[in-house]
């Protein structure tokens, strides 16, 4: 897969060379490319930013160095790259929340390109301009703000690029957890390793007694019950036909029952006796 970075911050994307991503970068599995912003200006101070039109605070970037990195890297696709172009992604607290459903998309693809934002942003005819040449999502972390878009790069290329085959050593660890298909969307339940005793605190006995059985029936309870104490907004998408009786009285114990749209809603507590 090849990745396109383009940013007036090339030193934070150094992290890229570190851990999993280096070893796949060196074993040509990714061919990370980051580009700088500025060698697209062409005044004496490599201006890149300017003030807002209609006033307010900060300072946005301007679209023409924007346009001339951009074609730059569009003009030198790599040799697998189809007709359909790169991916154009562009972090922004306005994009669609990134997801592993995102992701995992991502993760079909050959070609991403990344454009950084810095200030408050770029002039939105960036975009307008790319979304009729490439496919461009503009991707949100979450409900926060962040200084640049350099820290999503991150984010994001860790979490396609570990989807990638080879670039995880161990393929099983990726589909057991939290969000992944297997799990229906839930979060993972708790894990625990050795020693059995630590510090007052016992590892649960079900797991150390050899009951395959008992010991998926404890952790898919653990699932359902953390999600629906940490994460409910996840159980409106988890379909009932998806779930077993041991489910529902899971559920119906934290206060969750099926809902008449699929998935889960909020409903009666259980009668105490
Ligand atoms: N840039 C600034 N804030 C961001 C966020 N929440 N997600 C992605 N990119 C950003």
């Amino acid at each position: 897969m090849r990745l396109d970075v383009v940013t007036i911050f090339g030193e934070y994307l150094q992290p890229l060379q570190l851990s999993l991503i280096g070893r796949a970068r060196q074993q040509g599995l990714l061919d990370v490319r980051v580009h700088d912003l500025r060698e697209h200006t062409h005044d004496r101070h490599r201006t890149v930013d300017s003030p807002p039109y209609g006033g307010g605070a900060g300072l946005l970037m301007r679209p023409e160095p924007w346009g001339e990195a951009l074609d730059a890297v569009l003009a030198d696709p790599p040799p697998g790259a189809g007709a359909d172009g790169p991916v154009l992604l562009v972090p922004s607290p306005v994009g669609e929340v990134f997801t592993q459903a995102a992701a995992v998309e991502l993760a079909a693809e050959p070609w991403l390109v990344f454009a950084c934002g810095r200030y408050e942003g770029i002039d939105a005819r960036v975009v307008e301009h790319y979304a009729s040449r490439v496919r461009v999502r503009e991707v949100s972390l979450g409900d926060y703000v962040l200084n640049g878009g350099e820290v999503a790069v991150l984010v994001v290329v860790e979490a396609v690029a570990r989807l990638l085959p080879g670039v995880v050593g161990n393929a099983a660890s990726l589909e057991q957890e939290s969000h992944a298909a297997e799990h229906d969307g839930l979060l993972e339940h708790p894990a625990y390793t050795k020693p059995a005793s630590w510090r007052g605190l016992e590892v649960p006995a079900v797991l150390a007694s050899g009951h395959h059985a008992q010991v998926e029936r404890w952790r898919r309870d653990e699932s359902l019950r953390r999600t629906a104490r940490r994460r409910p907004d996840l159980l409106r998408t988890l379909p009932p036909a998806a779930c077993d009786a041991a489910d529902l009285a899971v559920l119906a114990t934290e206060g969750f029952v099926p809902g008449d749209a699929g998935g889960f809603r909020p409903g009666p507590a259980p009668v105490a006796d």
